[in-house]
């Protein structure tokens, strides 16, 4: 009937697609469940919130802006703005700004060189006095209650790290952007309510500072700092989540925008290659963190067989390759098609560029226009 060939495409085209449906369509039951957390908005702990910085010159006044309209008792935060040899004069920024404006207690570290960002977080790491620290991005904003709402989150001991969603800035390439956040945001949330989310942001990430000092602080040879750090915390038994009521924005680069994503992928590969192939998971964690390193480094693999073997196949005159594949290039018609397809090249790419460079230190994306006020 069929052909051997034909059974492996059948086969692999099955995998492919059903494995991230029927792990999607799952999750989403997860959805409706509570979510077994003690909430205790009494609680307010010291905040050590660190911002790393290069070359964030256009941006920084908007940020340090953004942390002082935050509704979270001014004094139980600190700011520590650590930046890496900044060639555009970001620290004199950061400097300037602190000395107008004193009710938020604010160091800027300078390093003289240039190492990476989770490099600059460690070295920040050593000056934080507060009992939970927030990372953030330059680049993406917070809600002025976010520090309020992570918090809020870390007053139960069971959870060990929080984050937020993430809302693309309506500038650039935002379609394939949103397209994938709805899907990825709706995991996030899933995951975290069925357990925990191995995929943090970054942009807003809170962690018990004992459990970054247990885990020796983020991963300096790891392009992803903080899904990495996050999960190395679940490793250790303690939940780590992202809220539905917990968002960011972030602006997507108006330049570049598949190198940028291919880059993220890097390192969300190098991050699932070194705690999916784990022996010891918690049990409650074990398929969320196995599928997600299936679905990050193994299954965007099984297209690229499936788009070398279909046109081999329809030459041979294989009927049922020559429906699969016009119903493939089709279905590109179809926006959530065409954005998982964006997404397994990106992968691809990502774990072939992953043998050249870890991107460690990476290139400085521009992002809005010169002024932004
Ligand atoms: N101090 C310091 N040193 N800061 C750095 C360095 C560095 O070498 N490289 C980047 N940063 C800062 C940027 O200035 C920015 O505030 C933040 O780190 C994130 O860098 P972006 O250039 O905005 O990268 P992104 O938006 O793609 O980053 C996302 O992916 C990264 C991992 O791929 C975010 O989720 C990051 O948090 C995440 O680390
Ligand atoms: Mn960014």
């Amino acid at each position: 009937m069929f052909s051997i060939l034909e059974v492996i495409i059948i086969v692999l085209c099955t995998i492919h697609f059903a494995a991230p449906l029927t792990y999607y369509v799952y999750m989403k039951t997860f959805l409706k469940k509570p979510w077994n957390v003690k909430l205790d908005s009494n609680y307010k702990p010291k905040v050590t919130v660190i911002l790393p910085t290069y070359n964030e010159k256009e941006i920084i006044e908007k940020k340090l802006r953004n942390f002082q309209s935050q509704d979270y008792p001014h004094d139980l935060i600190e700011t520590i703005v650590i930046d890496s040899a900044s060639t555009n004069g970001t620290p004199e920024n950061v400097e300037k700004w602190v000395k107008k404006h004193k009710d938020l207690k604010t160091i800027l570290i300078q390093e003289k060189e240039r190492k990476g960002k989770a490099h600059a977080l460690n070295n920040a790491l050593k000056h934080a006095t507060g009992e939970i620290v927030i990372i953030a991005d330059a680049d993406a904003m917070w809600s002025n209650n976010a520090i309020t709402e992570a918090v809020k989150w870390l007053a139960d001991p069971t959870i060990g790290a929080v984050s937020c969603l993430k809302k693309p800035e309506q500038k650039g390439p935002a379609e394939i952007e949103q397209g994938y956040r709805k899907y990825y945001n709706m995991l996030r949330i899933s995951e975290s309510k069925a357990w925990s989310t191995p995929i943090f942001h970054g942009e807003l990430a809170a962690y018990r500072k004992e459990l970054l000092d247990e885990i020796g602080g983020f991963p300096e040879h790891i392009g992803a700092d903080d899904s990495h750090s996050a999960v190395k915390i679940a490793l250790l038994g303690y939940r780590t989540i992202t809220p539905e009521t917990l968002w960011c924005t972030e602006a997507i680069p108006k330049k570049g925008y598949h190198l940028w994503r291919i880059r993220r992928a890097q390192h969300l590969i190098q991050h699932f290659l070194k705690t999916g192939t784990n022996k010891k998971i918690p049990k409650e964690f074990k398929t969320i963190l196995r599928m997600e390193t299936f679905l990050h480094v193994v299954n965007p693999w099984l297209l690229l067989l499936i788009a070398v073997l279909l046109p081999v196949c329809a030459i041979k005159g294989s009927t049922l390759s020559k429906i699969f594949l016009v119903s493939g290039l089709a279905l590109l018609m179809v926006k959530s098609y065409r954005t998982w397809i964006t997404q397994q090249v990106h992968l691809i790419a990502a774990s072939v560029r992953n043998l050249k460079t870890k991107e460690i230190v990476w290139r400085k994306d521009i992002k809005y226009a010169k002024k932004v006020d």
